[in-house]
């Protein structure tokens, strides 16, 4: 085994604690069902004193751990040894100034940032958890890999299980329920794909019981491992901005992986003193799919010390089941009702002095035009950051000269369909794509020009138009 002595698996559950071995496979306490949280003796492990000290890893670049976005911080996430790591070159990602977008938010020139994660190998952030996820698979000596998703996380482990040829991908998805970009990334991979007469709450109940009964690894979020390696998109923007804290972080909400592990890089970075201030945090669910909104800014839930009021939980999810509400969103990606990471979220949210708003799909798209107006682009899910960025602006709740980042989780060619049926001339499409859903305008729609086919014709557009 590989796997550091120095690394235990923790239940977060302050009434409960149970700890367990860093080797086994599990996604709950096995005492009391909740979270589990990968922890380390950090007393007995060599942390740099300073963030700055990870800059000596740069000389490094030809070794693939330390090429690594991920691995490039190995010494934060020291559940394994630095040269048993899988790496496939993920977290090569991009802090970005947006300034032509700051204007459409409502802040100052140079205070708004872009963090690309759509740049990983696969498309999406989701690769910064699936190295850390596959390198503990390993480690146990996984053969299968499981996961339920919206599609990216399926791109990613399908991407992970055909470049290094360790595991078989298994993925569930729900019909209908995931765009073609990411749908067609598992099929080339060559991942078997298991498709669910269901979406993707029903997606993510039904792998949770066909893993343990065919000991397939699970990769989604709700397996701690996977937040370790997503710490470190945290570290890659503290890092673009010379190592300090921004004032806010603004992420969109689906299962709650991202923001749980935001927060947990928080907690450790303050409690190792490697940060003095913490950034606050704004967690974004689409309005069609927006259980932790409606939980947390509605029915008051809180972490409470970890305490929370499952009852209040609970009860919602069986309003759901009652009334057959399901999810519902163009942003695909966080079309979630049931965030497996809810309890994990509240705590980060709690640590980050954090709020929680949801924004609509025509907020959403508009959002996404205009990242993608600013070039690079993102999808739908992420651009729903950046609409949170601007409510949040506009109920006066960010100042017009904090540093705020963004963080678009997804790549812009993740979903061409809802971008065309935005940027359309043909109002069926439009309405078929996104009508449906509530949108009723496109006022950032950079449109075609339909022209005969002939020179003159084309010259006396181009020159109209231009
Ligand atoms: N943005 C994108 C592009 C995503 O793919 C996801 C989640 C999220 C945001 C939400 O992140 O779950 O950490 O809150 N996609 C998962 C999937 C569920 O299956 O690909 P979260």
């Amino acid at each position: 085994m590989t796997l550091s002595n120095y690394a235990f698996q923790k239940c977060i559950s302050p009434t409960c604690g149970e700890t367990y071995d860093v080797g086994e496979v599990l996604v709950a306490c096995k005492t009391c069902g909740d979270l589990l949280d990968i922890e380390y003796e950090w007393d007995k492990l060599a942390i740099p004193t300073s963030l700055s000290q990870f800059e000596a890893f740069w000389q490094q670049r030809t070794v693939p751990a330390r090429f690594s976005g991920v691995w490039r911080f190995h010494e934060l996430l020291p559940f394994v040894e630095l040269d048993q790591v899988v790496t496939i070159g993920e977290g090569q990602t991009l802090l970005q100034q947006a300034d032509s977008l700051a204007r459409y938010v409502g802040m100052d020139h140079g205070h708004l940032y872009l963090q690309y994660e759509g740049m990983n190998p696969s498309g999406s952030f989701k690769d910064n958890g699936m190295a850390a996820a596959f390198t503990h698979a390993r480690a146990t000596g996984a053969k299968r890999a499981a996961c339920a998703s919206t599609g990216n996380t399926s791109a990613s482990l399908a991407m992970y299980a055909a470049v290094t040829r360790l595991m078989k991908a298994v993925i569930f998805i729900g019909t209908g329920k995931i765009s073609y970009g990411k749908l067609s990334q598992a099929l080339d991979y060559g991942a078997l794909t298991v498709q669910i007469a269901g979406d993707f709450d029903d997606a993510m109940a039904r792998v949770k019981e066909v893993c343990p009964q065919l000991d397939i690894y699970l990769v989604n979020s709700i397996n701690p491992f996977r937040l370790e390696g997503q710490k470190t998109i945290m570290l890659r923007v503290l890092e673009s901005l010379g190592w300090e804290t921004p004032d806010w972080v603004i992420v969109p909400g689906g299962n709650l992986g991202n923001s749980s592990a935001f927060g947990k890089a928080f907690i450790e970075l303050k409690e190792l003193g490697l940060i003095e201030k913490v950034p606050r945090l704004a967690v974004i669910n689409a309005s069609g799919a927006n259980t932790l909104s409606e939980l947390y800014e509605q029915r008051g839930i809180r972490w409470d010390g970890g305490l929370g009021a499952p009852n209040v939980t609970d009860q919602y999810y069986e309003e759901l089941d009652h009334t057959g509400r399901k999810a519902s969103t163009i942003a695909s990606a966080i079309e979630i009702n049931r965030p497996v990471n809810l309890r994990k979220c509240l705590r980060a949210l709690d640590f980050c002095d954090g709020v929680v708003r949801e924004v609509s799909d025509q907020e959403i798209l508009d959002a996404k035009a205009q990242v993608g107006a600013g070039g690079i682009g993102c999808e739908p899910a992420s651009a729903a950051s950046v609409a949170g960025a601007k409510l949040l602006r506009s109920q006066g709740v960010i100042g017009t000269d904090e540093r705020v980042v963004c963080i678009l989780t997804g790549h812009q060619l993740k979903d061409p369909t809802a971008t065309v049926a935005y940027h359309t001339t043909d109002q069926d499409q439009f309405n078929q794509v996104l009508g449906s859903r509530g949108v009723k305008l496109a006022s950032y729609a950079n449109r075609a020009v339909g022209v005969p086919n002939d020179v003159d014709e084309i010259v006396k557009a181009i020159q109209l138009y231009s």
